[in-house]
């Protein structure tokens, strides 16, 4: 008897360690990584694949902190991949659409690429016609980020890194960005964003997935269902810069107060749609409190898909992939066509630094930057 009590603990720590070890197992498989390609100069580039208990995956890839894939069932519970994307590397470095990327460090447009900033001009890369667009030439869509895959049975995240150096791109001060992508357990993608500088600057990141619900992306997403929170957009001039006046969307194409497909007004005689060619504009968020709340929803009634989003930023960019044009060869070999997808894109508003009525994107030393986005997958 003595003997046994002896050996009880012995066989307690084997069997925790056991147990241990073989949850550690299955929390691995959460998240699968494995090399996606090589840049010119060598480096390395790694998938995350993340799986949470329902089925869901999002791949990401430690290039722009890019969402490669990522699948949902549909009503009958088969998963089909709904964001657009390629197959390999060397595309994602060719890319100009932004596919599943981090925008930043300002996500859409800056007049001219120029701002005044306690006393001093900047200016900074000019790659959109004579405006900067997405952080410019080499934006954090571009950068190679560091990756941390955080471990859970219900909600596999990976964390993200990227320091951008003072007067990359134009901007001043060195920003410190990580985004933690978590695949929950409720079928969301959730987006966390943290920054902090140790200059004043600028500072407006956003994630830009093209999403078509229906997983067949030679199909557009026309037929969708989109009803945003907005009463107003902060129109546009014909280079796609804010005014810095807020319009009403009552009696306009612009109203998605109520679920509307989008196809249903796009090729209205309407001016705003003529500048961006489609929709291609900031809509202003109801009762913009700070807080995570749900802004957009999306429906596609052939697979019965339905996203809801939810955001703590005052703006959402609802871009109706206009610019896709079917030269871009994706995933499977499919040549995008025009709005095959789109974009829900949560951001303070574009070209706020140069516009006095808009929230303020300043950033300070000592400050911490925080965005919550979610996108919410489920089907009717
Ligand atoms: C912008 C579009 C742009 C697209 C791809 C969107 O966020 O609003 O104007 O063409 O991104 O770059």
């Amino acid at each position: 008897m003595k003997k046994v009590l002896q050996l009880c603990p012995l066989f307690i720590l084997l069997l925790v360690s056991t147990v241990y070890s073989m949850s550690n197992k299955e929390v691995l498989q959460m998240i699968e990584k494995k090399l996606f390609g090589k840049l010119s100069d060598g480096s390395e580039i790694f998938a995350y694949t993340l799986k949470n208990q329902n089925g869901m995956t999002a791949k990401i890839i430690n290039y722009g902190a890019i969402v490669v894939s990522l699948t949902a069932p549909d009503k009958n519970g088969k998963f089909d991949d709904i964001v657009l994307g390629y197959d390999n590397l060397d595309s994602y470095v060719a890319d100009n659409n932004y596919f599943g990327a981090i925008v930043g460090r300002y996500g859409n447009r800056i007049g001219k690429g120029k701002f005044l900033l306690e006393g001093k001009t900047y200016q900074l890369t000019i790659n959109n016609g004579e405006n900067h667009l997405h952080g410019g030439k080499t934006g954090f869509n571009k950068k190679v980020w560091s990756a941390e895959p955080i471990e859970s049975e219900t909600d596999p995240a990976l964390k993200l890194t990227y320091v951008s150096k003072d007067r990359e791109e134009g901007y001043p001060g060195t920003v410190t960005i990580t985004v933690v992508y978590t695949l929950t357990k409720n079928n969301e993608l959730k987006i966390e964003y943290t920054g902090t500088t140790d200059k004043t600057t600028i500072f407006n990141p956003t994630h830009h997935s093209y999403f078509n619900l229906s997983g067949n992306m030679n199909t557009t997403i026309l037929d969708n269902e989109l009803w945003i929170n907005a009463d107003k957009i902060t129109p546009v001039d014909n280079s796609l810069i804010t005014t810095g006046e807020y319009a009403d969307v009552a009696n306009t194409p612009m109203d998605f107060r109520s679920p509307k497909k989008v196809g249903k007004d796009i090729n209205a005689d309407f001016e705003q749609l003529k500048f961006g060619l489609g929709y291609d504009h900031n809509w202003v968020i109801n009762g913009y409190n700070k807080k995570v709340n749900k802004i957009a929803s999306l429906y596609e009634a052939g697979s019965g898909r339905y996203m809801e989003m939810y955001s703590d930023q005052p703006g959402v960019q609802f871009y109706s992939g206009n610019f896709l044009d079917g030269t871009a060869a994706g995933k499977k070999g499919v040549k995008y066509q025009h709005r095959s997808a789109l974009c829900l894109e949560a951001q303070c508003f574009p070209d706020s630094p140069n516009k006095p009525k808009f929230p303020s994107v300043i950033l300070k030393p000592g400050e911490v930057y925080k965005q919550t986005t979610i996108y919410k997958f489920s089907t009717k």
